[in-house]
């Protein structure tokens, strides 16, 4: 009996301590990770996902949709694609809409960033002729998000050009800004009384660094003049986009911008030559785009200017391979956009190699004169230029922040490439950066909203289906390219559930 009673008062003892050991563990553990997990966010700020129509729709050639530059390339030109393959059923996202639209609302998100596919909607380029599957497409899209109480934030251009429109030589020929016009109006005409958010181009930077694309034999053609003719004519179609959305559908209340990338540039060493080069690669690859529109000055970065029309002068050229922007074109193009959209994803250092230069070279890269690298340190992920480095990210914030005044920004894009269904590569990089982008709030940078890249694994340009971005897996050997959630799924909710809470 003694025996049993001892027994029991242990065993009670035990339960207790189990109890509160329980307690004080949940306790700790629940602070530290709501502490880690769930960084402050102001209570309007809007958090979304984002993809793009080339990377999810398919159906490439379906009721009157033409070729895009990347059915172009990946049909004719299979094998500069990792995996061969291309993007024609990609999620087939275009017969989904339904299912997509009950994954984003699960999500919790308050907004969905995706971009209107231009040969679907205006299969010859051309205003003239409308596609009405392609209106009748996108409208489902959208009134069935705003059923669902997410916001549309629409990208015109997101890499897939008609291309029909690149047999005219793509944005190299500045009569493409009028037909990018005319095809910007349309969608404010025909969208434009229920979406209040629009950019004009995603990454120009990285389009324009292969303006010559879609045609496609020729990769190289004018590599050293191209990628400016296309700064140029981006610049020119977006400040006219502007524009013509303040003068003729201000009525509509919306905002556009235009979305920039920037890998954030870190010198690689102390020395003032490794300081200056990285501040030239911003300038050359982000500042090209971002000073016209975003400083008090507007103009392309002088650094920019009197680089390449030195560099030009020296190889002979007549003019400056950059072209000059006139009185009135600096003041069109200056102001032309409510916010600033930033995809970001890393970081890379920069030392200078202004020593190296052959002055018989004329490309981009040569005018740049910088050697690109990383530490070893950073971690990895399965995309070979993205490491986790989340205080580049808060370096870039403060850098806009200062530089341009402060502006309006929202983050369009912001992932990790990982396979594993339990990724905890990619919730490690979503805690981190979004950490960051708490803290820059909080010391005062204007950031309304931030979009995950992406929803969905999807065609991942050059790398086909071999890098995965999603947040669902997709099973893209399954016709009916089912969507399972990885762990980060949960993790975004439970985020997204708890972020605007905090403050
Ligand atoms: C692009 C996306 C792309 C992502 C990951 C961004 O530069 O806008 O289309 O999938 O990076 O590579």
């Amino acid at each position: 009996m003694l025996y049993s009673i001892y027994r029991k008062s242990e065993k009670l003892i035990l339960v207790k301590m189990r109890w509160y050991t329980f307690l004080l563990i949940s306790i700790l553990t629940t602070r530290s990770i709501s502490a880690e997990i769930y960084p402050k966010f102001p209570k309007d700020f809007i958090f979304g996902v984002s993809t793009s129509a080339y990377q999810i729709e398919g159906a490439w050639n379906v009721s009157g949709k033409s070729e895009n530059i990347w059915d172009h390339v990946t049909h004719n030109y299979p094998s500069v694609i990792e995996d061969r393959s291309n993007a024609d059923v990609a999620c087939d996202a275009y017969h989904n809409i339904d299912n997509d639209v009950r994954l984003i609302r699960e999500l919790g998100v308050d907004s969905y960033r995706f971009s209107i596919s231009w040969s679907r909607i205006l299969p010859d380029g051309f205003s003239n002729n409308l596609n009405p599957d392609g209106v009748r497409y996108y409208n489902e899209l959208i009134d069935k998000l705003l059923a669902n109480n997410i916001q549309p934030f629409i990208t015109l251009f997101h890499g897939d050009l008609p291309n029909c429109l690149q047999l005219l030589g793509g944005f190299t020929n500045i009569k493409v800004a009028d037909y990018f016009v005319s095809y910007a109006r349309l969608m404010f005409d025909t969208f434009g009384d229920r979406v209040k958010y629009w950019t004009t181009f995603n990454e120009p930077k990285n389009f324009c660094a292969r303006a010559v694309w879609g045609n496609s034999e020729q990769l190289t053609v004018a590599e050293n003049i191209s990628p400016y003719l296309c700064v140029y004519t981006v610049l020119i179609a977006h400040a006219k986009a502007y524009e013509v959305y303040k003068n003729e559908f201000a009525h509509q209340n919306g905002k556009l911008g235009i979305v920039l990338d920037l890998l954030w540039a870190e010198p690689k060493t102390n020395s003032t030559k490794d300081i200056e080069a990285a501040n030239r690669i911003i300038e050359f690859e982000f500042g090209i785009y971002a000073n016209p529109i975003f400083s008090k000055e507007g103009d392309f970065p002088t650094i920019v200017k009197d680089r390449v029309a030195n560099m030009s002068k020296a190889q002979g050229f007549e003019e400056s391979r950059l072209p000059a922007l006139t009185k009135d074109e600096i003041n069109l193009i200056r102001s032309s956009a409510d916010f600033l959209a930033i995809n970001h994803y890393s970081t890379r250092l920069i030392s200078d190699d202004s020593d190296n230069i052959n002055i018989s070279i004329s490309s981009q890269a040569n005018d740049v004169a910088v050697i690109s690298s990383v530490d070893p340190s950073w971690p990895t992920s399965e995309m070979e230029w993205l490491f986790y480095v989340p205080w580049g990210f808060h370096k870039n914030l403060m850098y806009i922040k200062n530089k341009y005044d402060n502006p309006s920004v929202y983050i369009t894009e912001n992932g990790f490439c990982e396979k594993a269904s339990n990724d905890q590569g990619r919730i490690k990089y979503l805690q981190g950066y979004l950490q960051v982008l708490s803290d820059a709030i909080s010391e005062g940078c204007n950031i309304l909203g931030y979009f995950q890249w992406s929803l969905m694994d999807n065609f991942e340009w050059f790398a086909g289906y071999t890098k995965k971005f999603g947040l669902y897996e997709v099973n893209f050997t399954d016709p009916k390219r089912p969507r399972k959630p990885r762990a980060s799924v949960k993790w975004y909710k439970d985020f997204l559930l708890n972020a605007k809470s905090n403050v």
